[in-house]
């Protein structure tokens, strides 16, 4: 379920950024897009225009094969976000994903994917969903 609810918001944000970040917020790469293993980029997610208030940020990446499925995440850092914070800047350390998992994964997408109460309800009814930004591995 997790899969396939990511993967249809993903395909999602890629048409309509703007829809997505006015749901789920938007995150940012600070800086230069393009990282290679072993360095520290910083990454800003913001969810002062979201619909939605995060409970939890996490930051992942996702790339496609070369069959042109998804590729699984990797997931980069986890975290809890208070109900009050509007703004989670973090600095994230690149794994060697070509070493890991190949050369031959394109398109890497960092995914702030956030989970959310949707609406009151006891006990809740938690959702989730992401905003996307294109980040260039070498
Ligand atoms: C967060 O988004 C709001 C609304 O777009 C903007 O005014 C604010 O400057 C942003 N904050 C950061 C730290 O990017």
């Amino acid at each position: 379920m997790r899969f396939f609810a990511l993967a249809s918001v993903l395909a999602a944000a890629t048409c309509a950024l703007a829809q997505e970040a006015a749901r789920y917020g938007a995150v940012t790469i600070d800086g230069d897009n393009t990282v290679s293993a072993g360095q520290t980029f910083s990454v800003t997610y913001n969810s002062t225009v979201a619909r939605y208030t995060p409970k939890t940020v996490d930051f992942v990446l996702q790339g496609t094969l070369p069959n042109g499925n998804r590729s699984p995440y990797v997931v980069l850092a986890r975290n809890d976000i208070s109900a009050d914070q509007k703004v989670l800047q973090q600095d994230l350390t690149m794994p060697d994903i070509t070493t890991a998992l190949g050369s031959d994964i394109t398109n890497w997408l960092l995914v702030s994917f956030i989970t959310y109460d949707y609406d009151d309800y006891t006990p809740p009814v938690v959702m989730s969903g992401g905003t996307s930004a294109p980040i260039n591995i070498v």
